[in-house]
């Protein structure tokens, strides 16, 4: 039976584990979960069912996939202190963000000559929901059972796409930081609503719809993204209008900046060894 340890149990690893229990995929006697504060383990105890312990070490002990999902400073002092009970086949799963392959092995040395199997993660927020999209990466060490079952278990809170890592900074902006250029939108396209006569909370639970079943359409049509455009842009109507306008202000070139921007970000944050000071570091 396979033993999953998280390091850490906030706002991710309570979205994973609630992705791996809800499936099935685990039963909560798999799972242990450490963290610092009381409030934290008796919520991951109460919500999850599973055992939690302050001790960093009594959960490292014994576990075949470990999950590190403290904020990135925290590295060093967690890496100090279980470094030494880990066995040497543990499966070590990341979801640091900014945190390299090469920092992680470093973090957990062992035996010179070997590779300790290292497997790093970028999910998003929207895990919360069980509609994430997560990264996903390995070092050499890890076979390809190890990693379909990691990419298995990433299904049970959303999409998982394997990507190699020199381009997790790309998928930072994208997936990481994407969610907040989605909930401008929505808010956006509120107050043009409301600026137009509708009640704000109808506004922004039709914008948000507007957005989740487009996205829909998109992904089960399998159809381009400009062919649904087109598919609702008939001629001289109002959404010709509305495109048009969209057009004239930048719309899509300030996405694409704003996304480079990110990643430009992203690689100078590694760069300085830091995250930002509130958030996930995206
Ligand atoms: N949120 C995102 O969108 C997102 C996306 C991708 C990657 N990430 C990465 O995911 C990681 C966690 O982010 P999060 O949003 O889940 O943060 P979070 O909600 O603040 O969770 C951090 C957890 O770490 C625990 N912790 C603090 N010090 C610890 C220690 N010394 N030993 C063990 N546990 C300790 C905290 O415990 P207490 O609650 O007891 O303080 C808390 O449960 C970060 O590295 C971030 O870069 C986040």
């Amino acid at each position: 039976m396979t033993k999953v340890s998280f390091i850490g149990c906030g706002n991710m690893a309570s979205a994973m584990i609630g992705g791996m229990l809800g499936s099935g995929r685990l039963s909560p006697d798999q799972i242990v979960a450490s963290a610092p504060s009381e409030e934290t383990r008796e919520r991951a105890q109460q919500i999850h069912g599973i055992r939690t312990t302050a001790d960093n070490r009594e959960a490292a002990a014994g576990a075949d996939i470990l999950v590190l999902a403290v904020k990135p400073q925290i590295l060093p002092v967690v890496a100090e202190e279980i470094r030494d009970v880990l066995s040497e086949d543990v499966l070590l799963v990341s979801i640091l963000a900014g945190v390299s392959i090469a920092q992680l092995e470093a973090s957990f040395p062992i035996e010179p000559g070997a590779l300790r199997k290292v497997i790093r993660l970028m999910p998003n927020t929207p895990a919360l929901v069980g509609a994430g999209v997560t990264g996903i990466c390995s070092n050499m060490a890890v076979t390809q059972d190890e990693f379909s079952l990691v990419c298995d278990l990433c299904g049970t809170f959303g999409q998982t796409e394997a990507l190699p890592e020199r381009l997790f900074d790309a998928v930072t902006a994208l997936s990481g930081s994407g969610p907040a250029a989605v909930f401008m939108m929505i808010e956006a396209m509120a107050e043009g609503a409301v600026s137009l006569g509708l009640p704000r909370q109808q506004a922004v639970r039709m914008a948000a719809q507007t957005l989740l079943g487009s996205a829909r359409l998109l992904q089960e049509t399998g159809r381009h993204p400009a062919a649904l455009k087109d598919m609702v842009t008939s001629p001289a109507g109002t959404t010709a209008e509305l495109t048009r306008v969209l057009e004239e202000r930048s719309f899509r070139s300030a996405l694409i900046d704003g996304l480079r921007a990110a990643a430009e970000r992203s690689v100078q944050l590694r760069g300085n060894g830091q995250e930002e000071k509130n958030g996930s570091g995206q």
